[in-house]
């Protein structure tokens, strides 16, 4: 567990940076709106990266960039210290420019045209097109709500109807864990029983934990797909990126660990001319975050976990009309608004509220707005507070 009681930086989570008018797509895109929506945060990233970026524009020159030895250095560091896996080396890691495209490059790579890819939504939206990148089909079988091993009620794995759903020409199944956006961060057995059912169909295991650095819950840990045995490394592909937690997405860095050399070799070959160099700042602040970024993330997982308390405790004093589960991970809510009887309740926040959250819709349900508390929390508490006015106006009029 990596949380902190104190805080170790002098950072000030609570100074709103002005993003308009800097090319933010949350900001600059739907200019009338307050932004809730994608999932950047709106805080300045941490002194580290910034310096390191400032030391790299210094050197005025930037040409074709490769991972340099610093970045492998660092980021071989972080798989062992956090995630155990000390065995690794550069060797099996493949440097990318984003996850999306890591994730259509394991589509790429392991599908023919009429295969097909398994996921569980509600799941962030490109999950549900990557597959298309390959000719392949789409298997959705979706996570419900129940017990898990004798836990509390969660959204869980179906995992009976998977083992329905799954054919002969099933080749992947794409996991995000924590999962985006529900918030869960999945236990060690559910991630050992999705490894056996992988194994037992002969699919490879695409595990997408680009939120793994975020889990706000003291009594909860990552399970890593690198932690499963050594005999599934040849169907495992996993992805991580430094950019949401200490929010560089727009520099874009990921990347990919693959043991097997030859589900590398497929991976590489599958990017055929579609691939850009990777910017060269991107890997200098990713060396940064990963080697002296931990203070700081400790800093911002503790913040972030009292505004997600804040936010929990807001909607079910003020908000009785909407209806929000259990949350472990992200900076990102999954909140129910059916039983507010509208058709879009994103469009209806806009209209009513003047904020933007993110539709549900992609994700695999319209009745859902995603709420992104990654920001101070006091304009966090303006756009609750923007969206209770809205119901309680609602409501005053009978509608
Ligand atoms: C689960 C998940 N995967 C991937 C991404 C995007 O990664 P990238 O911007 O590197 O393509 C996001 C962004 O929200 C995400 O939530």
């Amino acid at each position: 567990m990596r949380q902190s009681a104190m805080p170790e930086t002098d950072f000030d989570f609570n100074e709103m940076p002005e993003r308009r008018g800097t090319g933010a797509i949350k900001w600059d895109r739907f200019p009338d709106y307050v932004p809730y929506w994608v999932a950047d945060m709106d805080f300045r990233s941490p002194d580290c990266v910034v310096e390191a970026l400032h030391r790299r524009v210094d050197h005025g020159v930037f040409g074709y960039a490769n991972a340099h030895a610093g970045l492998e250095e660092a980021v071989l560091g972080y798989l062992a210290r956090v995630h155990g896996a000390d065995r690794l080396t550069s060797q099996d890691l493949v440097h990318l420019p984003g996850m999306v495209l890591a994730l259509s490059l394991a589509c790429r790579a392991v599908c023919e045209p009429g295969d097909s890819v398994m996921i569980s939504s509600p799941v962030y939206y490109p999950f549900f097109k990557v597959a298309a990148d390959a000719g392949a089909e789409l298997i959705d079988v979706p996570h419900i709500r129940g017990e898990e091993d004798g836990t509390a009620e969660t959204w869980r794995f179906d995992w009976e109807a998977m083992e329905t759903a799954v054919t002969s020409r099933t080749r992947l199944l794409l996991l995000c864990n924590p999962q985006n956006p529900l918030g869960r961060v999945f236990s060690e057995k559910e991630i050992r029983r999705l490894a056996d059912f992988c194994e037992r169909h002969d699919l490879v295991l695409v595990a997408d934990e680009i939120h793994c650095d975020l889990i706000l819950e003291p009594d909860q840990d990552h399970f890593s797909a690198l932690r499963l045995p050594d005999s599934f490394r040849e169907r495992l592909i996993t992805l991580m990126a430094p950019s949401k937690t200490w929010n560089i997405a727009g520099l874009g860095y990921t990347f990919a660990v693959i043991e097997d050399d030859e589900l590398r070799r497929k991976f590489n070959a599958a990017k055929g001319c579609t691939v850009p160099e990777i910017n060269a700042l991107a890997m200098f602040a990713a060396e940064a975050a990963y080697r002296d970024g931990e203070p700081w993330r400790r800093d911002l997982v503790a913040y972030l976990r009292e505004n997600r308390d804040a936010l929990v405790d807001f909607v079910r004093r003020e908000m009785p009309g909407l209806n929000i589960h259990e949350h472990a991970a992200t900076y990102l809510y999954w909140i129910d608004a059916s039983t507010l009887g509208v058709p879009n309740p994103c469009q209806f926040f806009a209209k009513e509220a003047g904020i933007f959250l993110t539709d549900g819709g992609p994700f695999g349900d319209r009745q859902f707005v995603r709420f992104n508390f990654g920001c101070p929390r006091a304009h966090m508490l303006e756009g609750l507070e923007a969206m209770k006015e809205a119901l309680d106006r609602r409501a005053a009029a009978g509608s």
